[in-house]
């Protein structure tokens, strides 16, 4: 993979692609191989940044092969006309007159969305940068037109490059294909599950490259990634790479490759890449296919939530209340509640709630089954820098800053304790693991954010492995030291957890 001097970004709004960008997605789309006679569909083309791309990888052949363009803005437009037509003849080769022709036919000055090309043309790849914008941001008419004319493509809180993304797809033939840079909300917002559902179906998943943190533009604040598909694939891996800025330009590199089966299994289909340092490339590969997952053998679900301003106030107190319905309660302080669960150990700050079912059903916001408290279980954060879970003998009530995790009866068929998933689940391993698998809309701040469906789907080793009092002893010596001597039980129980994986020692 190549690189290049980054070029500067444009008017605000439009972030026009870097040529060494373009070059990578061109190398991904194996446009090198395009043969004579083949058709190119550019669905956004801004200022032409393809459409040069593609008369530098093709030079003279590409006067033997059809370019369709659009662009909504005619100064854009006119300014991409102008580019081409000067590549077509630098780079194709054609005389002046007819490059000017063929760059005129070639850029469409208007709505790709409303063109309807998907359902006439057969092109042999569809590539660009399109637009990103989100549902929240458009205004009401543009948003009820989207929906109602690209319906299976504008699900939920969509963004424009969805319809996009799948309109342009649809336009592509048989052994047709696709590259085009996204955000990386591509991989794992909800609203792109139709896409990825299609990257993993009729039109495979080639390659996936991560430039999350190349700053590849500079004036945006976009998490891109680079998508490739195939509609003809029938390889079953996908190709890994990693886009990073060094000094100025822009550098790919190839990573290695995931099974496209790693995306299907995965919660809502989620895309992600491997990760650049080696030891946790190498231990993100060995967990892709484990023995069990944590949902198997925990039961995890979502606690107390208040739904409207005040409620809070009415049950919740700093001291215990005259009810008989008391309960002590985690997770009650407005902004630092969640510090209540430390690693390994529950730090109750006193608070309690008036868990009175029938007044809150009548507040309209009902409380769920108090068993759903019952000890001993697991009290998981849902926001966190890592992984952070402690096991509760006492039975606290849980607010929705925790989930509650019970063992499931395959759990105890299998004898495996609560301990022993504690410890893996606090594990550096399990960190790493779930930063590099469910990290990609994290960029700034670290936070990862932990979901019911993300948890369950933490990797686990061979439950006989996860057998056994030593999980009890060293999880409970654990939970009960602090400074220089948790460090060194940290260290034991992170070798527990990889020799449980049988994966080599750190
Ligand atoms: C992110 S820019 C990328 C431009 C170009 N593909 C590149 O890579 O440099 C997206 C472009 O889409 C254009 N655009 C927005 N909505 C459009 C639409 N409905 N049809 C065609 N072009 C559109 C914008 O004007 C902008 O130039």
């Amino acid at each position: 993979m190549g690189s290049a001097p980054l070029s500067s970004p444009l008017a605000p709004g439009q972030h026009f692609t870097p040529p060494a960008l373009v070059d990578h997605v061109l190398h991904l789309a194996g446009a090198a191989a395009l043969a004579d006679g083949s058709r190119v569909l550019e669905p956004a083309c801004g200022e032409g940044a393809f459409l040069l791309g593609l008369a530098r990888c093709l030079r003279r052949r590409l006067a033997h092969m059809e370019v369709l363009a659009f662009e909504i803005d005619p100064s854009a437009a006119e300014t991409a006309r102008r580019a081409f037509a000067r590549a077509l003849e630098e780079e194709a080769g054609l005389g002046r007159r007819a490059a000017a022709a063929r760059a005129r036919r070639s850029v469409v000055v208007g709505d790709f969305l409303a063109s309807g090309i998907w359902d006439e043309g057969r092109f042999d790849l569809a590539v660009g940068n399109p637009p990103f914008l989100e549902a929240k941001q458009m205004p009401k008419a543009m948003k009820a037109a989207l929906r109602r004319e690209h319906e299976r493509w504008t699900r939920g809180a969509f963004d424009l490059f969805v319809p996009f993304v799948g309109r342009a797809a649809e336009a592509v033939g048989a052994e047709g294909r696709l590259a085009f840079v996204l955000p990386n909300k591509v991989c794992i917002a909800r609203y792109a599950r139709s896409l990825r559902d299609l990257l993993l179906e009729a039109f495979p998943l080639t390659a996936l490259t991560d430039l999350s943190h190349s700053r590849a533009f500079e004036a945006a604040s976009v998490y891109p990634v680079v998508v490739a598909a195939a509609r003809g694939e029938t390889t079953n891996r996908v190709a890994i790479g990693l886009g990073q800025r060094q000094g100025g330009t822009l550098h790919f590199r190839r990573v290695g490759s995931l099974p496209r089966a790693a995306f299907q299994d995965a919660p809502d289909r989620v895309f992600f890449t491997l990760p650049e340092e080696e030891t946790t490339r190498a231990d993100v590969e060995a967990l892709l296919d484990p023995p069990l997952r944590l949902g198997e053998l925990l039961r995890i679900r979502w606690t107390v939530s208040f739904h409207r301003a005040g409620l809070r106030d009415r049950y919740l107190f700093p001291r215990r209340p005259d009810s008989p319905h008391a309960l002590p309660l985690l997770g009650a302080g407005r902004y630092q509640g969640n510090r209540d669960v430390e690693r390994y150990r529950i730090a109750w700050r006193g608070w309690w709630i008036d868990y009175d079912q029938s007044r809150a059903r009548a507040d309209g916001n009902p409380l769920p089954d108090p068993r759903l408290f019952r000890a001993p279980k697991l009290v998981i954060c849902q926001n966190a820098l890592r992984p952070r879970a402690a096991l509760d003998t006492v039975g606290y009530a849980l607010k929705d800053t925790f989930f509650a995790a019970h063992p499931t009866p395959a759990a105890r068929r299998l004898g495996v304790s609560l301990e022993a998933l504690l410890a893996v689940l606090n594990s550096d391993l399990v960190h790493r693991w779930y930063r590099s698998v469910f990290g990609m809309t994290q960029v700034r701040g670290g936070y990862l954010h932990f979901l019911v469906g993300y948890l369950g789907h933490v990797p686990l080793p061979p439950p006989q492995r996860l057998r056994g009092p030593s999980w009890r002893r060293l999880v409970r010596a654990r939970s009960e030291a602090s400074g220089a001597p948790a460090e060194r039980l940290d260290a034991r129980i992170e070798a527990a957890v990889r020799e449980a994986f049988n994966l080599p020692q750190g």
